[in-house]
């Protein structure tokens, strides 16, 4: 199996399960992003306390590349810090610029690495960068 079929099969596979997609308890950070270019809408919840995101995830509609950026980003959040949650979303943004494209400096994306091609497609980037973004504006809020 190649390289860009893992990747599609990564994107598939958070797309399908779900399992980042439901309501948490008590979330103490919830916001909205909308993609501009189709309207669709998801919704982050965290719970953040002493500067760590105990537990996170989303609600909303979109394309299967909006609800799988979102999902691993989710899995790659949850349970870490603040400062490295934004640390996660320059190197991702970062990447889908193409400004970062040193192997090293990505592997810390882990799964998200999966939309690194993502910007060979123009009209996707806004929905993989949707929850990115959201998430961005969610912790400035915080802090
Ligand atoms: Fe709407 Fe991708 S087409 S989020």
């Amino acid at each position: 199996m190649g390289l860009e079929d893992i990747y599609t099969q990564i994107i598939m596979e958070h797309n399908a399960s779900g399992r980042n997609k439901h309501h948490i308890d008590s979330p103490n950070l919830v916001l909205k992003g909308v993609n501009p270019s189709c309207g669709d809408e998801i919704t982050l919840e965290l719970r953040v306390k002493d500067g760590k995101i105990e537990d996170a995830s989303f609600t909303g509609v979109g394309c299967a590349i909006s609800q799988a950026s979102t999902s691993i980003m989710i899995d790659l959040i949850k349970g870490g810090t603040v400062e490295e949650a934004k640390e996660h979303i320059k190197t991702f943004m970062g990447m889908i610029r193409h400004e970062i494209t040193d192997e090293k400096q990505l592997e810390s994306l882990d799964e998200a690495v999966a939309l690194k091609n993502i910007s060979h497609m123009p009209a996707r980037v806004k929905c993989a960068v949707l929850a990115w973004h959201t998430l961005e504006n969610a912790l400035a809020k915080k802090s």
